[in-house]
């Protein structure tokens, strides 16, 4: 197989958002106990974080973190996790079944955030709860001092205010699973007076509006529409969620799920825009995509529900082989090619719930194999995003229809010299040969290609083999007179790095 691109600085989409490289850390299973917090733990902190795994957050340059849910949050009564810790009361979480004993709380989360250079970004309760208790939760987070709730803060032992800038208005309120779950008309209300309220206490907070809990939805389309109607004015963002999974043995069609996130982007940046258009006002909205990974969903649902109420159970630790780090791949490849509106992102989620960091209790935390492409895209991607057109073979699936076998996006950096390339191959039998017009770009030379990929598509990293799966040099590329050839693998995912 063949396929063609040219990359040149002229085609601009936006500028790399750091906020593109974001995650999320909710209340569930063992994403927060014993995973980012287990003070027993050799390796805990004075506070209880697992340094180990801080080091990971780091090295995989994760930039914001979403908090506390998730489908958690919608039954969450904040002031629970704040206070002195043998004060604070044990209760059950009815999202996940499970018993949640608040050890770990907002000036944990903030505090922990904090340490890790990371930008806290909050959800409040619009399922149990609404818009006093937002405006309350907000007064402890950001409020100086000298009020009841600001107060408090300081009296918890955090003096300087959170801080906090970027507010989710509930989560996925659209869900029939969602504690709380509302109409597009009652929830447009009442997110709309939320963060009307929330406005008066700080204007220049940056409020993202409920979306849809996937493209599935049946009201897809409709709910943004609606919900949009009545906040526009009132919030920055719209939020999308998705997550991809291989069906049946289906690896064609899973591998291009870049595509199916392409055009759910697309419809909601044209819904968005056409409720502009109806409304005639001059802002944008922008897309806050706060929760998107690689999830084993159907697995998830075939289980037999709980009938206990543990503490931190194991819940939905995927774990993740090579096709799906490549998938993962090309999902991060569709988030940076939207950047002109997909403007903040978060990797659902952290660490052990589906997630790119694993632990043990008591135990080592390792790497996944979606943490390479993670961690390497965040790394490398800076400057400004370049549109690149790939010229490439098109392959049937059965989900997607005619889907290109070769996807890319690529970043410049003007100021560094530097350049990069993320492109993935969705054959699932076959190299397909690379060549890239680079003229453009002047880049001097390849600094260096790395490539995810393994004759075992469905390899995996385990507690007992943490490092089976990582990307490799590539060696298969060359540079001559501004045009690359680089010989890229089936199901794989790389990176070019030009300088
Ligand atoms: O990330 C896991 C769950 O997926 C979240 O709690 C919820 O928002 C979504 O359905």
């Amino acid at each position: 197989l063949h396929a063609s691109m040219t990359v040149d600085p002229a085609f601009r989409v936006a500028p790399v958002h750091r906020r593109t490289f974001g995650s999320f850390v909710e209340h569930m299973g063992r994403c927060v106990y014993t995973g980012i917090y287990e003070p027993d733990h050799p390796a805990a902190d004075a506070d209880g974080f697992r340094t180990d795994v801080a080091e990971l957050v780091r090295e995989l340059g994760v930039t914001t973190v979403r908090y506390p849910g998730g489908n958690f949050v919608s039954g969450y009564r904040w002031e629970d996790g704040t206070g002195p810790k043998d004060r604070r009361p044990v209760r059950r979480e009815l999202a996940w079944h499970s018993t949640e004993t608040n050890r770990f709380g907002l000036d944990e989360f903030a505090a922990w955030t904090r340490k890790l250079g990371i930008e806290p970004m909050m959800a409040v309760n619009l399922g149990t709860r609404g818009l006093q208790e937002a405006i309350d939760l907000l007064e402890y987070t950001n409020h100086p001092g000298g009020t009841e709730l600001s107060d408090r803060r300081v009296s918890n032992g955090s003096p300087q205010p959170h801080g906090i800038r970027m507010w989710c208005l509930g989560n996925e309120m659209d869900g029939p699973w969602q504690i709380g779950h509302k109409t597009a008309r009652e929830y447009g209300r009442l997110a709309a007076e939320t963060a009307r309220a929330m406005r008066m206490s700080d204007p220049h907070l940056e409020l993202v509006a409920c979306g849809s809990s996937g493209p599935e939805m049946p009201t897809f389309g409709a709910w943004e529409a609606e919900v949009l109607e009545q906040t526009y004015d009132h919030v920055d963002y719209i939020s999308l969620h998705s997550y991809y999974e291989e069906h049946d043995g289906d690896l064609a069609s899973f591998l291009a799920s870049g595509a199916e996130m392409d055009a759910f982007i697309e419809s909601v940046v044209a819904t968005a825009d056409a409720v502009r258009a109806k409304l005639g006002a001059k802002k944008r909205i922008q897309l806050s995509f706060d929760e998107w990974n690689v999830w084993y969903r159907m697995r998830f649902e075939a289980r037999e529900p709980s009938t206990e109420w543990p503490v931190a159970p194991r819940v939905i630790e995927d774990r993740y082989h090579v096709a799906d780090a490549v998938v993962f791949g090309s999902l991060l490849i569709s988030l940076l090619r939207h950047s002109d509106r997909v403007t903040a992102a978060s990797l659902a989620q952290l660490v052990n719930v589906i997630a790119p960091i694993m632990t043990e209790p008591g135990g080592p935390a390792w790497r996944q194999t979606t943490f390479h492409p993670f961690a390497l895209t965040a790394a490398n991607a800076a400057g400004t995003v370049l549109r690149v057109e790939p010229e490439s073979p098109v392959r049937e699936t059965a989900r997607y229809g005619a889907v290109p076998v070769v996807d890319a996006v690529a970043t410049h950096d003007a100021e560094a010299g530097e350049a990069a390339v993320f492109v993935v191959n969705r054959a699932t039998d076959e190299p397909v040969t690379l060549d890239a017009d680079l003229r453009g770009l002047r880049a001097e030379g390849v600094s260096s290609c790395l490539t995810l990929h393994d004759d075992d598509v469905y390899a995996a990293n385990t507690l007992e083999r943490p490092d089976r799966v990582v990307p490799r040099e590539n060696t298969d590329v060359r540079l001559e007179g501004g045009r690359l050839r680089a010989v890229l693998p089936p199901v794989s995912w790389t990176v070019l790095k030009l300088a």
